[in-house]
């Protein structure tokens, strides 16, 4: 068994990015700018926008954060981002999910410019992500692609069986796993909740991606040995033991399941840090004109 370390891998990419933004500056006199909205105080969001926030100083981006109560209206929303559509000084816009019941996530996202979409979750990504267009890849997705890649895993030919449908994740991940491209050429079987026969289709994989949101679902017994398993699950729980209070879990029991398979992603140190990775250079891409005009 070998991790997929997904620590060293993202400190490695960072790197680059940040070469690659200092010539950026270097070259234009300004810095790839990303603007993340956050709505109300979702332990799990705040923690996830602090970190994108972070990083992006890390690697010598600007970075802007939006915060407003869970009473803002939808109009409001909607009239903040398109204002931020307009402005030039903007590469990247993100509205972290999930919203108050009260706003339409999808409004939302079918609001920002898919110029600066660099979640990649505009339909018209999307789109253009099926029909293997240049586009701006969900980022999530993106930092696992990155990380087969760093680890030259071919997956050419593959049974690829993806736990879980969501639209950040599950159902954009079929797809690129299947695409003619580098890391893809797999037989994809996208499984979820109301799959038969959960077990027996995940025995099939050569690779697992499971990305359900349920801590340890992925059991030993469900595993083929030698599988490849990548855990997308971030389960928070409440604990004494971390000085944050939190305590993380994956959708795979990593206990059970390491010994059996070929490479494993670690919860935490694994996908989670490689979404962030999938962000910035998505940022940077948009910043440098490289998906669109
Ligand atoms: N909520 C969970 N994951 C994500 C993500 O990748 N982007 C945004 N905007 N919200 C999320």
């Amino acid at each position: 068994m070998e991790l997929l370390d997904g620590k060293l891998i993202s400190e490695k990419i960072k790197v680059e990015i940040a070469k690659e933004a200092a010539d950026y500056l270097a070259q234009s006199g300004r810095k790839p700018h990303l603007v993340a909205i956050l709505v109300g105080s979702d332990g799990g969001s705040e923690t996830y926008v602090a970190s994108k926030i972070k990083n992006c100083e890390k690697v010598g981006f600007k970075s802007s954060l939006i915060r407003y109560d869970d009473t803002i209206s939808e109009l409001e929303l909607l009239e903040k981002i398109r204002t931020l559509n307009q402005d030039k000084d903007v590469d990247g816009l993100i509205v972290q999910l999930p919203l108050p019941k009260h706003i339409d996530p999808e409004k939302v996202t079918e609001e920002i410019d898919h110029k600066k979409d660099v979640d990649g979750f505009h339909p018209i990504n999307l789109g253009r992500m099926m029909r293997n267009l240049p586009c701006f890849i969900p980022a999530t997705p993106y930092g696992i692609l990155l990380l087969l890649q760093e680890y030259k895993i071919d997956t050419t030919g593959m049974h690829c069986v993806v736990v879980g449908r969501s639209n950040i994740v599950g159902s954009p991940m079929s797809i690129l796993m299947a695409r003619n491209q580098k890391v893809g050429n797999c037989t994809v079987t996208l499984t979820h909740s109301k799959t038969k026969n959960l077990k027996e289709q995940v025995l099939q994989a050569d690779i697992i991606i499971a990305a359900i949101g349920k801590k340890n679902f992925i059991t030993a017994d469900m595993v083929k040995n030698g599988a490849i398993v990548i855990d997308v699950g971030i389960n928070r729980e409440i604990s004494t033991e971390t000085k944050s209070g939190y305590k993380l879990f994956g959708d795979v029991d990593f206990k059970n399941v390491a010994p059996k398979s070929s490479f494993i992603t670690p919860v935490p140190g694994g996908v989670g840090l490689m979404t962030i990775v999938g962000l910035l250079k998505n940022t940077l891409a948009s910043a440098k004109k490289e998906i669109y005009r």
